[in-house]
């Protein structure tokens, strides 16, 4: 069996999550639902970000200690999930990965000593130990190049362009990865490999961002500024830079370099693996993960995919630092699972950016979930009860009734409505392999809308009154039910229209 690894990112612990956060779940879930209808054998991650000085900080702040910060968001966390119906209990994520784990931790000191033996592609010493003097940014875990900070008018201190609040000073030894000699390794495998950072639009924005020049990293924080993270292997003054020990969560989690007892097998899912991202760490995960990944020797992700952002009503981006964002409690308290999961999948063309608005929301549950989904779906029903007592018909027409059929509009072998529904098989199966989910939706509410059609234009209602219809209803009452149960059972290449005709 084909195998299929896909992850999100692994959220930061420090705060509660909001509707970004849930977003990208939701799609690796139904990305991960789907695949395994169509035959794959999946393993979903999600999970928290548990260490480095943010959190560090967001726990003092709130007079706990890192751990129980930590263990509050990642258990807050799981909560949000089974409500939304992405907990293994309903189906979905296989691992809700913790970096505090123990096996984490072996594997990520694997993982840094494996680094270490190596040489850089340009025949260097992978990692170093020097001296780092610059601007870090807590929420982003980076540290910020000139163009990425501003002066605030009458402050000495600099912010970061994105979260607008000020850097931390660093001034102390530390370990560098010498990211420098890896510009031509990721210029090739990025140009080379239009299969690895998706979509299209993203790749030029790392590729300039790589050909801009790549300066060394550090990867190491002492462990007197930042003493919650991971022990670097052999030199305890120093824990490791907390996207480091981020990044390998998605192969310590499949076993790598560690004896997690059940573990799924890093030989076996490694090789399919697609990274759902939002656009906002593409950076980490392309630039530094592969090159990391490259170090240690290892073979890299099969995608990388960055999906856009949520704004709000005025086009800003939907964040902690505005305090515009969607509370995940208040979706839940207010509205079906299933309308926050299509809306997400329906609503976002995945890859750019979206305005979310509870007015949207309702509009798209209303429109398509009750008008149309629920609304063909209770008149089937009910059409077959009242004028069927509740027994669904053999849907095949005659030959001898195909006149009165046709005089219904109906077409009388079935045909027509089965070529529209393949092509709308096709076209789904496309899009969503694609991750298309948008257009996907769409070409399947299509389908809906043509049905609509063909029960509106036969007239039902009529149809019973003429005895020399009864086929033709029995066909209308098969053919709306048949394409109900379609999409509802599974997107599937058998089956379709063919046990009644
Ligand atoms: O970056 N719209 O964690 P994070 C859409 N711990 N998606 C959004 C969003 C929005 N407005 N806001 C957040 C981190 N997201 C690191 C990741 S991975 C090894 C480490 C989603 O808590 C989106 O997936 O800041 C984004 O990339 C992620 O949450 C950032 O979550
Ligand atoms: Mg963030």
């Amino acid at each position: 069996m084909d195998t299929f690894y896909i992850t999100t990112p692994i959220y930061y612990a420090n705060s509660l999550p909001h509707l970004g956060h849930l977003y990208t779940t939701i799609v690796a879930d139904a990305v991960h639902r789907y695949k395994m209808q169509r035959g794959f054998d999946v393993f979903f991650l999600t999970g928290t970000d548990e260490h480095g000085i943010n959190i560090q900080r967001a726990a003092e702040k709130a007079g706990r200690s890192p751990r129980e910060q930590v263990d509050l968001i990642s258990n807050e966390l799981k909560r949000l999930f089974a409500d939304f119906s992405l907990d293994p209990k309903n189906g979905g994520y296989d691992i809700f990965m913790r970096t505090t784990e123990p096996f984490h931790y072996q594997g990520v000191q694997y993982l840094w000593s494996e680094i270490a033996k190596n040489k850089t592609p340009k025949d260097n010493d992978t990692i170093y130990k020097g001296f780092y003097e610059g601007w870090f940014c807590a929420p982003c875990a980076a540290f910020k190049l000139n163009d990425e900070y501003f002066l605030p008018e009458g402050s000495e201190i600099p912010r970061c362009l994105i979260h607008e609040r000020d850097l931390d000073r660093v001034s102390e030894e530390s370990w560098f990865f010498r990211l420098s000699d890896y510009d031509e390794f990721l210029l090739q495998t990025i140009e080379n490999n239009p299969e690895i950072l998706k979509p299209e639009s993203r790749r030029n924005e790392v590729i300039s961002f790589i050909k801009g020049g790549l300066q060394d990293l550090s990867i190491s924080r002492e462990k007197t500024s930042v003493s919650w993270g991971i022990p670097v292997p052999g030199d305890d003054d120093h824990v490791m830079y907390v996207w480091l020990d981020a990044l390998s969560n998605y192969i310590t989690a499949l076993g790598y370099g560690n004896e997690r007892e059940g573990a799924p097998g890093f030989e076996k899912y490694w090789p399919n693996t697609t990274h759902l991202v939002g656009k906002d760490i593409l950076r980490f995960h392309t630039v530094y993960w592969f090159s990391f990944l490259n170090a240690a020797g290892l073979p890299l992700p099969k995608t990388v995919y960055a999906h856009g952002m949520w704004l709000d009503a005025d086009g800003r981006k939907m964040g902690k630092t505005l305090g515009n964002v969607i509370e995940v409690d208040v979706l839940h308290k207010h509205f079906q699972t299933d309308a926050v999961r299509y809306f997400c999948l329906r609503e976002m063309v995945f890859g750019q950016d979206g305005k979310f608005s509870y007015e949207a929301l309702i509009e798209r549950a209303n429109a398509d979930l009750a008008s149309g989904l629920g609304n063909l779906l209770s008149r089937t029903v009910s059409m077959i009860h009242k004028y069927r007592e509740g027994k669904l018909p053999a849907g095949k027409i005659s030959e001898e009734n195909y006149i009165h059929a046709r005089r219904a509009g109906l077409d009388p072998d079935g045909g027509e409505i089965v070529s529209v529904l393949e092509h709308a098989r096709d076209e789904f199966i496309r899009r969503f392999d694609n991750f298309e989910f948008s257009q996907a939706l769409e070409d399947l509410w299509a389908v809906i809308a043509r049905i609509d059609k063909m029960i509106s234009d036969a007239k039902p209602w009529e149809l019973v009154k003429d005895e020399k219809q009864a086929e033709t209803l029995n066909a209308v009452l098969y053919r709306s039910a048949e394409t109900l149960r379609w999409p509802a059972d599974q997107v599937h290449e058998s089956g379709l229209y063919k046990s009644a005709n």
